[in-house]
């Protein structure tokens, strides 16, 4: 069976820190600590409605951590301002590596398919804006199954939706959280260490691979040489 790659999208594939240069100049000084707080809190969002069952979707958790980012520094944002960070939202870059590396592993038959939290359809508007839309088969969001990760609920459903098994499975992502849910579920796992200060949590499962960024897979040959 070919390998399948399941790319997780923000911070994995593309930027969120560029959200920066999106902030409204009045709050330069903050910038730094504003997008830090901004991604930790919707992630906890996304957690705590898992944990929950009380899902709503990305965007709007995106929204919602955005309210909290602003009260938490005691920032007003105004709507205009606001609505233009979510659409920058839709529209980050793709990490140099990012590219050529999809691009030469789906030339070596890997299946590439994105895997995220994220709307479909915003996923869809980020991919044609990085570039990548030729080399994504398909999107899986967890909109499907209305939880997030790590549910296993999503994983499952990756492995339904994509038709293949988990252990020909690997999961892409700079996020420890996601890796340690995948390996629970018996994927095979490649932490994208974009960090080199990142810090894995010390939990039962350890990333199968480690990488500081995609390129590194592409010399992996035995990962998708496999039959
Ligand atoms: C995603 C988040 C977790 O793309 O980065 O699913």
């Amino acid at each position: 069976m070919p390998i399948t790659l399941a790319l997780d999208i923000y911070g994995t594939l593309v930027n969120t820190d560029a959200i920066k240069t999106a902030l409204p100049t009045y709050i330069d000084n903050k910038a730094d600590i504003f997008a830090q707080t901004w991604r930790a809190k919707q992630l906890e969002y996304t957690f705590r409605r898992g944990l929950m069952g009380a899902y709503k979707d990305f965007s709007n958790v995106t929204k919602d951590a955005l309210d909290f980012t602003c009260k938490t520094h005691n920032i007003q944002i105004s709507q205009e301002d606001k609505n233009a960070l979510m659409d920058k939202y839709l529209a980050l870059d793709a990490f140099p590596d990012v590219t050529p590396a999809l691009t030469q592993l789906k030339q070596k038959g890997a299946r590439l398919h994105a895997f995220s939290n994220g709307l479909s359809q915003d996923i869809s508007k980020l991919l044609l804006h990085a570039g990548l839309d030729n080399t994504i088969s398909s999107i899986v969001s967890s909109q499907d199954v209305q939880t997030f990760k790590p549910d296993p609920r999503f994983y499952a459903h990756f492995i339904e939706q994509t038709q293949t098994t988990p252990d020909s499975t690997w999961l892409v992502s700079s996020n420890p959280f996601d890796v340690i849910g995948a390996a629970a579920c018996g994927w095979q796992t490649i932490w994208v260490k974009r960090n080199p200060s990142a810090v894995f949590d010390p939990w039962e499962q350890a990333p199968t691979l480690t990488v500081s960024k995609l390129t590194a897979l592409v010399q992996i040959a035995a990962l998708w040489e496999r039959d």
